[in-house]
C-alpha cells in the first residue's frame, strides 16, 4: 500500500514537472548562431539540421556521402538557415574528425552548438559472437569521435559560451541484449558527458551538455534494422529532432524522447530492475533474431 502511494505521488510530481518546466524556443534565440551537426546525410541528424534552419542558423553538415549532403544543405536553406555547408568526413577516421572543425572554424570563425549524433560501425542486431572488430569500431565511430570533436571544438564553444548536444539512447542506461557493441559506446558516452558537464560547472565554464536519451525513432536505417526484431512502434524523427534542438537551446542537462515510455523505466530500474528488465525483453521477436 505505501508503495503504491509512493508510486502515484512520484507519477504525479513527474506530470506536473513534464507540463510546467515546457518553455519554448524562439528563432531570436538561435538566428545566426554557427551549428556543426555530425551524422546529418539522414535521419534524427538531417532533422535537428531542418530544425536549427527554421530557426535561422548557419549550419554545417557533416558525413561520409557528399551527395546526401549537398540535398540536405539546399533543402537547409529553403527552410531558412542563414547558411548551409557540409564537410565530407569518415568518423572512424579521429584525423578527419579533428579537421571537421578546423574547417568550421575556417568557415564560420567559431561554434556556438556541436551537435553530436553520427552512429555506425556497431555490426549486425544480433548475440554477441565474439566479434572484436565490431566492438573497436563502434567505440571508435561512436565514442572516441565524438570526443575526438569535442576536444577540437573546446576552444571555440567557451569562447561563444556554447553548448553541446550529444545523442545517446536507454541502451546507454539500461543495457540491453543483441547491440552490445552499440551499448557499449553509448554507455561510455553518458559517463564521459555527464562527467564533463559537472566538470565544466566546476570551473566555472559556461558551455551547456545536453544528453538526449531516445527510445525507437522512425528512421529508415533503424527500422530496416531492427523492424522485424522489436515489438515496438517507432517514434517520429521530426518531433524527435524538435525536442533535441528544444533541450539545446533551453542548455538543459537531460532530455527524453519519447519522454512517456523512457522517463517511468529509468525512474524504476533502480527500485525494481528485474521487473524493467522483463518488461523489456518482451519486446524482442526471438525467433527472428537467434
Ligand atoms: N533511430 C533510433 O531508433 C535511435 C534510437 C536511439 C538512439 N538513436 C541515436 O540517434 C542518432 C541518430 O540515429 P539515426 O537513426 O538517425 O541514424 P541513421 O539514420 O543511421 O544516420 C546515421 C548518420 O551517421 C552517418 N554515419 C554513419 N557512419 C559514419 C561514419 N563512419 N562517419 C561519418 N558519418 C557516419 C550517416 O551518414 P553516411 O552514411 O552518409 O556517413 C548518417 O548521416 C544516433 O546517435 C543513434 O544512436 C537512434
Ligand atoms: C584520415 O584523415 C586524414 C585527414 O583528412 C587524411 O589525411 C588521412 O589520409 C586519413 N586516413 C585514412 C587511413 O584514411
Ligand atoms: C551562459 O551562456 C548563455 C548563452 O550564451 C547566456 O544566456 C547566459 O547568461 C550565460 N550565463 C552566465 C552565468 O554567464
Amino acid at each position: 500500500m505505501a508503495a503504491v502511494r509512493l508510486f502515484v505521488s512520484l507519477l504525479i510530481c513527474l506530470c506536473a514537472y513534464y507540463f510546467y518546466s515546457e518553455e519554448t524556443v524562439s528563432a531570436d534565440m538561435v538566428r545566426g548562431k554557427r551549428v556543426l551537426v555530425t551524422g546529418s546525410s539522414t535521419g534524427i541528424g538531417e532533422q535537428v539540421a531542418y530544425e536549427f534552419s527554421r530557426l535561422g542558423a548557419h549550419v554545417i553538415l557533416t558525413a561520409r556521402r557528399k551527395q546526401q549532403l549537398k540535398q540536405v544543405a539546399k533543402k537547409c536553406l529553403a527552410l531558412g538557415a542563414s547558411s548551409a555547408g557540409h564537410v565530407v568526413a569518415d568518423m572512424s577516421n579521429l584525423t578527419a574528425a579533428q579537421k571537421i572543425v578546423e574547417d568550421v572554424r575556417d568557415r564560420l570563425g567559431g561554434l556556438d552548438y556541436l551537435v553530436l549524433n553520427h552512429v555506425g560501425g556497431s555490426g549486425q542486431f544480433g548475440p554477441f559472437k565474439g566479434d572484436m572488430a565490431a566492438v573497436t569500431s563502434s567505440m571508435t565511430i561512436n565514442f572516441l569521435s565524438y570526443v575526438q570533436l569535442t576536444a577540437s571544438a573546446l576552444t571555440m564553444l567557451r569562447e561563444s559560451q556554447g553548448s553541446i548536444v550529444v545523442v545517446s539512447s536507454l541502451s546507454g542506461r539500461i543495457g540491453g541484449p543483441f547491440t552490445l557493441a552499440y551499448n557499449a559506446a553509448k554507455f561510455a558516452l553518458e559517463g564521459f558527458y555527464s562527467s564533463l558537464r559537472r566538470e565544466l560547472r566546476l570551473q566555472q565554464t559556461n558551455v551547456s551538455v545536453t544528453i538526449a536519451v531516445l527510445g525507437y525513432i522512425n528512421t529508415d536505417n533503424a527500422v530496416k534494422k531492427v523492424g522485424d526484431k522489436i515489438r515496438m512502434a517507432a517514434n517520429p524523427k521530426e518531433e524527435c529532432a524538435q525536442k533535441i534542438v528544444q533541450a539545446g537551446v533551453l542548455r538543459q542537462p537531460e532530455v527524453f524522447y519519447p519522454y512517456w515510455s523512457l522517463k517511468p523505466l529509468l525512474l524504476f530500474k533502480e527500485w525494481m530492475p528485474g521487473l524493467i528488465e522483463t518488461l523489456l525483453d518482451k519486446s524482442y521477436i526471438l525467433e527472428n533474431i537467434l
